[in-house]
Order: structure tokens, then C-alpha cells, then sequence
């Protein structure tokens, strides 16, 4: 399979890097101390057509397909990783459920329109405290009442939630069939009894949002129902799938980041008399993680082009996410190393990206999860 970049690919991929390097990267440390979100700049990443890269036009998107969209996430999570997961969730969670429920025209201008520019965030909720792995053990409940649908539960773990204007949520119409009555809703969080809980303290990616979303009498209009009741857990199927390319590419930015700063720390750094790199030892172990890193390019582009090209992409993502995201974390882990003490001060910025990349590790389906998902493709 040949991943030579389009024209057009090269040309957002370039745009973004601009954008990531110049308005991201100075106020990423800050961003991580005081885990506040800069909502300005996630509008102009909207108004530059980043964040609906992979939508159609008259969705509010840019038209482009998910490679583009993945070379996007890469470039933000290189210097930003909590800017990377903000965006993603809003474009390949949010976004990816409206998409995957086969919506009537009317939903998707509604709902995409305004996140795809960037104009608000959008959120997704799935996770439960008792639903992480085993998503198919929500409890909360959608309750048919004429024109209505009555919500009453919680999510955990929601990306944006304090944050998003729109939410999609999975809720159990008929609970006695389990995660076969499980159906997926879109709803505004204005709406009166849908309220955000507990914010998370996260180890890493401080700046993006994380929490619970409570729903208590939360009466929604019966025509936000997403695809048809029943179908809530294949919708959230599907768009995971689609989350993990995002995840992957998060997974790739920060490793590719974490090398970068290391690549120039061995170039500058002298001991002994001589630059770090020419210890043979340091040089080795770069080619080792330049050898992993190209590893994992390779699987995220193949994913991603699968899906822009509508070929199945449920192992493929699986795989990318698995083998991006590892090596998120043993490129971070090896960089903070490799810079000493001074790998360990924030100002060095790769101690942030090592607890950044932890959590791609675990969250759109822990890593075991994956290995679960690619077994599970290789012995239907
Ligand atoms: N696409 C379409 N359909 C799918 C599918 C897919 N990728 N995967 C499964 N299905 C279908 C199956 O075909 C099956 O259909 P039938 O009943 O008609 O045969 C049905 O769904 C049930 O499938 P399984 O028996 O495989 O389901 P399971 O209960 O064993 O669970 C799982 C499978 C892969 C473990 C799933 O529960 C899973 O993905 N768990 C992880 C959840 C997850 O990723 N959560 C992250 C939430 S988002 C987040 O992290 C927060 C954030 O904001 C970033």
C-alpha cells in the first residue's frame, strides 16, 4: 500500500503543523499547570476547517477524508495532547455516532453543523462506573412518553463534557434485553435536567475537560433518537472504531513530539567532552524508537486510509491504536531518560507527554480491549 500524502494532504498537514507550532505550542506548559482549556483557539482550529475535516460541506465540514483528519490529530498531540483528544472526541465521538446512525438530514445539520465548525464542542457518553470495558452494561435508561424521551442516569469519563453544548448518549430503552436495547440519542446540555457532575484531576492531558454528565428526568425530544431503538451499541461500535484512528494519531503525535525534543537535547547536550548522541548507547536507542515510531505511521496510515476508502477498518484501527499508543508511551518514557533531570522538569515538556501518553493506553478501549477486538477478527 503506498501512503505518498495527496496534494491536498500535504497541503492541511503543513497547515496544521503551522498552526500547532505557532499558537499551540507556547501556551502548552501553561495549559498543563492550570488545566484550563483555551476555547479561543479550539474556535479558530473551527474556523480553519480543522475540526470538520472529515465531514461533508453542508454539515459544516471541510469535505476531506480521515487521513487527513488523522495527519491533523498527529500534528495538534505533537505539541498539545489534550488540544488532540478535545478535537477528536468532538469530530470522531460525537460526530462518529451521528455519522454511524445512518441520521436523517435534519440531525445531521442540526447537530454536526455547529460542532464541525467549531462553534461548540460536542461530547459522547458511553462509560458508566460500572461500564468501562464492558460497555454493554449501561444502566441508564431512555424512557419513551409520547413525543418525548425521558433520560435518568449517569456517564463517567466524558471528554468535553463541561465544555459541550451538544451531547450523544447511549441509553437503555429496553433494559431487559441488555446491550441489544441499548439506543443512541443526541440532545442539547441545555436541556433541563441534563447537568455535568464531578470534573476529573487527571495525571495528563490537564487541559481537556473530563466528566460525569448527570441525566435526571431528562426530557428530550423523541426525533433525537439516533437510528433506531435497539441500535445503541452497534452505533457505538462503529464509532469507536472511528475514535481509535483519532486515538492512534494522538498516540503518534506524542511520540513523534517526545523524539523530537530528545533528537535535539543529544544534538546540544555535551558530557564528557563530547554531544550525547555520540554515545552509542543514546544513538541506538533513537534508532530503536525512530524503528517504532515508523512502525506505527505505517499502521495509522493504513487504517486511516481504509476508512477514508470505506474498506472495513475495525482491526485495523484496533491494531493502530494498540501499536500508536504504545508507542506514545515508550518513546515519552525513554525521552524523559534520556534528558536526565532535566527530562523530569516540566519545562522540557516531555514528563507532560509522558503522562499524556498513559491515558492513550487506556481510554476508546484500554489496549487489552484491542487485543481483544483483533483476536476476536482473527478467529471469526
Ligand atoms: N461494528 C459493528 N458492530 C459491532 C462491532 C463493530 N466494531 N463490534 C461488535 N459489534 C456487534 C457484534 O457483531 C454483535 O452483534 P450481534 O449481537 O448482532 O451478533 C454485538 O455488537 C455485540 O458484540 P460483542 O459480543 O463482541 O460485544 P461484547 O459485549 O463482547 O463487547 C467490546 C465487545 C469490544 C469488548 C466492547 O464492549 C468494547 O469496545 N469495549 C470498550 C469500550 C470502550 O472503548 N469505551 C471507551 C469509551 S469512550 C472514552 O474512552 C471516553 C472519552 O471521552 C475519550
Amino acid at each position: 500500500m503506498d501512503f505518498k500524502l495527496t496534494e491536498k494532504q500535504q497541503f492541511i498537514q503543513n497547515m496544521v503543523r503551522e498552526f500547532a507550532e505557532k499558537k499551540l505550542a507556547p501556551g502548552a506548559i501553561e495549559r498543563d499547570k492550570t488545566s484550563e482549556f483555551d476555547v479561543e483557539l479550539y474556535k479558530e482550529m473551527g474556523e480553519m476547517g480543522i475540526i470538520g475535516l472529515p465531514y461533508p460541506k453542508e454539515y459544516g465540514g471541510s469535505g476531506e477524508d480521515y487521513m487527513a483528519y488523522a495527519l491533523a490529530v498527529e500534528e495538534i498531540s505533537k505539541v498539545d495532547a489534550a488540544v488532540g483528544i478535545s478535537y477528536s472526541v468532538s469530530t470522531s465521538l460525537y460526530g462518529g455516532s451521528i455519522m454511524a446512525s445512518g441520521a436523517t438530514e435534519e440531525q445531521k445539520k442540526k447537530f454536526l453543523t455547529p460542532v464541525m465548525k467549531g462553534e461548540s464542542f460536542g461530547a459522547f457518553g458511553l462509560t458508566e462506573p460500572n461500564a468501562g470495558s464492558d460497555a454493554g452494561g449501561c444502566i441508564t435508561t431512555a424512557v419513551r412518553d409520547g413525543d418525548y424521551y425521558i433520560i435518568n442516569g449517569l456517564k463517567c469519563f466524558s471528554t468535553n463534557g463541561p465544555l459541550a453544548d451538544y451531547y450523544v448518549v447511549y441509553a437503555l430503552t429496553e433494559p431487559e434485553k441488555g446491550a441489544k436495547g441499548l439506543s443512541a440519542f443526541v440532545l442539547e446540555t441545555k436541556t433541563p435536567g441534563c447537568s455535568v457532575g464531578h470534573i476529573e484531576d487527571k495525571s495528563g492531558i490537564k487541559s481537556a475537560q473530563v466528566s460525569e454528565m448527570i441525566f435526571e428526568n431528562c426530557r428530550i425530544p423523541a426525533e433525537n433518537l439516533l437510528g433506531k431503538e435497539g441500535d445503541g451499541f452497534k452505533i457505538a461500535m462503529k464509532t469507536l472504531d472511528g475514535g481509535r484512528i483519532g486515538v492512534a494519531a494522538q498516540g503518534l503525535g506524542i511520540a513523534k513530539g517526545a523524539f523530537e525534543i530528545a533528537r535535539k537535547y543529544l544534538m546540544q547536550r555535551k558530557q564528557f567532552g563530547k554531544q550525547l548522541f555520540k554515545n552509542q548507547y543514546l544513538a541506538f536507542k533513537m534508532a530503536e524508537l525512530k524503528v517504532q515510531i515508523a512502525q506505527a505511521e505505517m499502521m495509522l496510515y493504513k487504517a486511516a486510509t481504509d476508512k477514508s476508502l470505506g474498506e472495513p477498518y475495525s482491526q485495523s484501527a484496533a491494531m493502530a491504536k494498540l501499536v500508536c499508543t504504545d508507542a506514545a508511551m515508550k518513546v515519552t518514557i525513554e525521552a524523559v531518560q534520556m534528558l536526565g533531570g532535566n527530562g523530569y522538569m516540566r519545562e522540557y515538556e516531555v514528563e507532560r507527554m509522558m503522562r499524556d501518553a498513559k491515558i492513550t493506553q487506556i481510554y476508546e478501549g484500554t489496549n487489552e480491549i484491542q487485543k481483544l477486538i483483533i483476536s476476536g477478527s482473527i478467529f471469526r
